[in-house]
């Protein structure tokens, strides 16, 4: 214990560097991939509505409060729990958000992995002249293939065990912030090319119509858990990465800054997709593979599809790569802090765990793809529905309640007013994070687990 206020931290250099490292968390594989695929299965308009209430009411408020714990105690979620809870208890949100962690990045590298093997497939320009339908056969073959899914899978989590190794100051910060203005330039460019296609009108429709027949209790609990995923929220990340914070910037505007680029990459994300799964014939609710088969349709077509598909694959790699550093950060920054390992070790055993625990993730596709768990869903849709639908939400509300109820008014109105933050928007926030988020939460929750009937 006797790090508290742990002076020698290494801290993030600048406001814009925290923002991009932030945002370099935040913007991922959620935001391309996951988010167009849910809004699909889930029927569109309505959906995307409740996400975006979701971030407001719920995501925004959230991210302030991991914010102000983390900067409090510049320390790992469970011993910022330990330190600011008194209570013994409190630790398990820690802890839990730790597990989170884990689980998370295990089945997350599985699709980096996949992100990877479409980075060597443009570099050697197979998807050129190739048919919608031979695009998608390239996604399921690559399902098909344990080996490939496995190998691909290592790659990705050694590059990132390695960055996290080095400490995550050098170097990220910069390369974010040259490639983070990159991919949102790249996906303007290819949302254009999206708006001129024939399925445009129908895409947008699909995307910003709600059609509210749709919604069931477990669409809005997805749609809740997609912004706890898409935020990096609910499990400490931003605990962490508050932790690194310096204390002259303002917890409120980056919190704003940090929602809106997430949110606006999620559904230029969208824009690009729905056009193009409709001008070609696919179906919106295809599942995880929508990505990985309505991008590479537009770079067969494309003028210069070729090069384009490498660079866009290359950026969404290292986007993909930055939120996966925040995720093994958070576990190793415990095992640095409070059991005194030093970076390389906690770095490379937790890499190594998590790899050999995302492997029957890799495999849920072709070998382990007649384990169903619950539902009928593979070992890699179990995970994903255990942590966005529960672990993430649990551990929000946790922090909310935290936030709200046990921290003193005095210690979070230290940390929000540092730059002479504006006390009623302080007060508006404190409001929020009382009574409308827990309570937001909770209920979406027991409506899902019928616990209660609306
Ligand atoms: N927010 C990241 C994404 O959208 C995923 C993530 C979740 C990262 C939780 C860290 C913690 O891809």
């Amino acid at each position: 214990m006797e790090l508290k206020n742990n002076k020698s931290r290494e801290l993030w250099i600048s406001k814009i560097g925290f923002i991009f490292a932030a945002a370099g968390s935040a913007i991922g594989l959620g935001n391309l991939w996951r988010f167009p695929y849910v809004t699909g299965m889930h029927g569109g308009g309505a959906f995307v509505l409740i996400y975006l209430l979701s971030i407001i009411a719920i995501g925004f408020p959230i991210m302030m409060a991991e914010f102000v714990i983390g900067r409090r105690t510049r320390r790992n979620p469970v011993g910022a729990f330990a330190e600011l809870g008194k209570k013994k208890g409190w630790q398990l949100v820690g802890w839990l958000g730790l597990a989170t962690g884990f689980i998370l990045l295990s089945y997350y590298s599985v699709v980096g992995g996949w992100i990877l093997d479409y980075l060597l497939k443009s570099f050697r320009g197979l998807f050129h002249g190739k048919s919608p339908s031979e695009i998608s056969g390239m996604f399921d073959m690559l399902m098909k293939n344990p080996m490939r899914q496995v190998f691909f899978h290592a790659l990705f989590l050694v590059s990132v065990t390695y960055i996290v190794s080095r400490g995550i100051h050098k170097g990220i910060e910069l390369w974010n912030k040259i490639l983070m203005p990159l991919l949102f330039g790249m996906l303007l460019l290819l949302m254009v090319n999206s708006l001129f296609s024939s399925g445009a009108r129908e895409g947008l429709k699909f995307l910003f119509c709600p059609d509210f027949s749709k919604i069931t209790a477990a669409s809005i609990l997805e749609a809740m858990g997609q912004a706890f995923f898409s935020l990096s929220l609910g499990l400490g990340t931003m605990i962490t990465y508050g932790s690194y914070l310096r204390r002259d910037v303002s917890l409120m505007s980056s919190a704003t800054e940090i929602c809106a680029l997430d949110t606006m990459v999620a559904l230029v994300g969208g824009i690009v997709i729905f056009p193009i799964v409709f001008t070609y014939g696919l179906a919106p609710s295809a599942g995880p593979g929508l990505f990985f088969v309505t991008l590479p349709v537009v770079f067969s077509v494309l003028p210069g599809g070729r090069i384009v598909a490498f660079f866009f694959f290359l950026i969404v790699t290292f986007a993909a790569i930055t939120s996966a550093i925040s995720m093994l950060e958070l576990v190793v920054s415990y095992f640095i802090d409070e059991r005194r390992w030093t970076r390389k070790k906690a770095s490379i055993i937790m890499g190594f765990a998590i790899f050999l625990f995302g492997v029957p993730s890799a495999l849920s596709f072709n070998i382990l793809k007649d384990v169903t768990l619950i539902k009928e869903m593979n070992i890699f849709s179990f995970l994903d529905f255990l942590v966005t639908n529960y672990m993430l939400p649990i551990g929000g509300l946790l922090i909310a309640i935290f936030c709200g109820w046990f921290l003193s008014r005095k210690e979070s109105l230290d940390e929000i007013r540092v730059l002479g933050g504006n006390i009623i928007v302080y007060r508006f926030w404190r409001f929020i994070i009382r009574y409308v988020t827990p309570f937001a939460v909770f209920l979406v929750l027991s409506w899902k687990a019928g616990i209660i009937a609306i």
